[in-house]
Formats: C-alpha cells, structure tokens, sequence
C-alpha cells in the first residue's frame, strides 16, 4: 500500500481519513491499523463484524483463485477491462474484490489506475494483496465501506452484494457504477449436472435510487472444463452450500463439463446532490 492510496481510505471507527505512517494506518483521532505482511489492512468495524470469519471461507476463496488463474473467465474480463477503458477509470474501487484476479487484469489492461479493493473475506483480500501489490486492499464491507467520500471515479461490484447508498457516496459525483450481474444462462450447464430441474437465474432490474442507468453490455462464452476445474468452479459458486447430495455426487463423477457462461455489466452514472 502506498502513501497515496492509503489516502483513499477512511477510518472504521470514526470515518477520519487515514494516513499511512510505517507500517500503520492512522486517523486523527489516533485509532490505528497496522498493515499485514501482505500489505493490506483490517478496517472492518468490529460492530459490523456479525461472524467470527465472515465473507467467503478460505476453501471456496482458493477455489476461486485456482479457477480465475487458469483464465477461465478471460473473455469476460476482456470485455470489462474494453467497458472500463471507456468510461473515467483513474481511481476504482473494487467493493468485494475477492481474490483479486479482476484487479490485476484491470490494473495491467487500463494503464496502471489507482486500484482500492476491500472484501469481508480475509483469506480472498490477503491472496488480492499478494497478487497485485500496487493496489490498496482491506478487510472491509461494501455497507459501511472503508473508502473516503467521493474518491472513486470508477466503482465495481462484481458478483458481490448491492450497497447502493455507501456505492454513491464512494463516488465522486458523475463517477460510474458497473454492476455485474449473471445472465440468465450463466452456469446453466452445471446447474443441469446438479438439479433435477434447474431454474435459469433471474433476470435483474435495472434501476437503483441515486444513480442514472447508462448502459448495459454482456458478455457470454461457452466453456468446456476438464479434471480439477470441474470441482473448483462448483466449489466457487453459492450451489456448493445447497445442492442436494446426490446432485453433488454426479458432478463428482464428471471429468469434463460443457457450461454457457454470461455476465451483464450494467453500467450506472452517480447522480449528483
Ligand atoms: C462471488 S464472490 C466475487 C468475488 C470477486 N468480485 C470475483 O468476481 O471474483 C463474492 C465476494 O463478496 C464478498 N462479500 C460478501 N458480502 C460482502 C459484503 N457485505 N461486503 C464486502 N464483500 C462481501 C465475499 O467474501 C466474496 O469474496
Ligand atoms: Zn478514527
């Protein structure tokens, strides 16, 4: 974490902005966090924290990581990075950043932008650190986010709770939005290994309070897994966590799964006050 970035950031407790002295983060108030080995810091407030080790656990977070790595979903951060470069994109905010993968494909397509990413997941934001070291990451939660007033100029949500009022106030005014969103086919070749009779995902609306709607691209692709990614994928999704047993059992069996895959970027424009 740079001095820079760290000023990008406000305090948990009081919401003072935060100053990067050594190896620790400092509001005028003198609440202080240090940074870890890895470079990131934990500014989720305590009273928010409602589990022991909320976000995402280190099996699915690693899952993720061996997934995205393998460029499974490249063509879908293509044409993120193509609609990122389109719009003002000097300072991003990545609100529930994972594992950074996004980040450093982002970071390395658009020309080095100012990246804050911050997850309620400690593992995802220790392996985002260690994976794109220019970037700032914390522990922090998109409904009472660790970012000052107004900084971004580009936030991101992909897949990853909507908090729309703390994503407005992260912007500057006129900043974008893009949200991602799965389309109705995404993942469906899997849903179909795992359920007898698998629903298509729910078309999402597209108005939230605060901001303009501007645009929305998809992106789409049709993949075909083999051996271990077959598991990582479903160990990444939500359908880990409920997926009757025998469906679970006959992904086992897989070694090869063919899956139309989708992404809607919505693309909003904050209002101004
Ligand atoms: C489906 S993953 C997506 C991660 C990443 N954006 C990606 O696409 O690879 C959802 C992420 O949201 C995080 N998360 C869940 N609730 C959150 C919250 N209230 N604030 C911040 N992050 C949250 C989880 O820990 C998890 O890393
Ligand atoms: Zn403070």
């Amino acid at each position: 974490m740079t001095p820079a970035l760290a000023g990008a950031l406000r305090c948990p407790v009081c919401a003072g902005p935060l100053l990067l002295i050594g190896r620790s983060l400092r509001c005028p108030k003198a609440h202080s966090f240090d940074l870890a080995r890895e470079g990131y810091a934990n500014l989720l407030a305590i009273q928010k924290k409602h589990a022991a080790d909320p976000g995402d656990g280190k099996e699915m977070v690693r899952a993720r990581r061996a997934f995205l790595a393998a460029g499974h979903y490249q063509p879908l951060m293509a044409v993120l990075a193509e609609l990122c470069g389109t719009l003002p994109h000097e300072k991003i905010v990545d609100a529930g950043c994972g594992e950074g993968s996004y980040d450093r494909f982002l970071y390395d397509a658009l020309g080095e932008p100012q990246i804050v990413g911050f997850d309620l997941s400690k593992e995802a934001v220790r392996l985002a650190a260690r994976l794109v070291p220019e970037a700032a990451f914390c522990v922090g939660g998109s409904f009472s986010a660790p970012v000052r007033d107004g900084w971004a100029d580009l936030l991101l949500n992909i897949f990853s709770p909507f908090a729309g009022a703390e994503f407005s106030r992260m912007l500057r005014p006129g900043g974008h939005l893009i949200y991602a969103v799965p389309t109705a086919r995404h993942l469906y070749g899997l849903k179909e290994v795992l359920y007898t009779t698998p629903y298509e995902n729910e078309v999402k609306d597209t108005r939230y309070e605060g901001f303009d709607f501007v645009t929305e691209r998809e992106a789409a692709a049709t993949l075909t897994l083999e051996g271990e990614s077959v598991q990582q994928l479903f160990a990444m999704t939500p359908y880990y966590w409920n997926t009757p047993a025998e469906g679970a059992a006959r992904l086992a069996e897989c070694d090869r799964l063919t899956t139309e895959i989708g992404f809607r970027f919505l693309v909003y424009r904050r209002q101004s006050e």
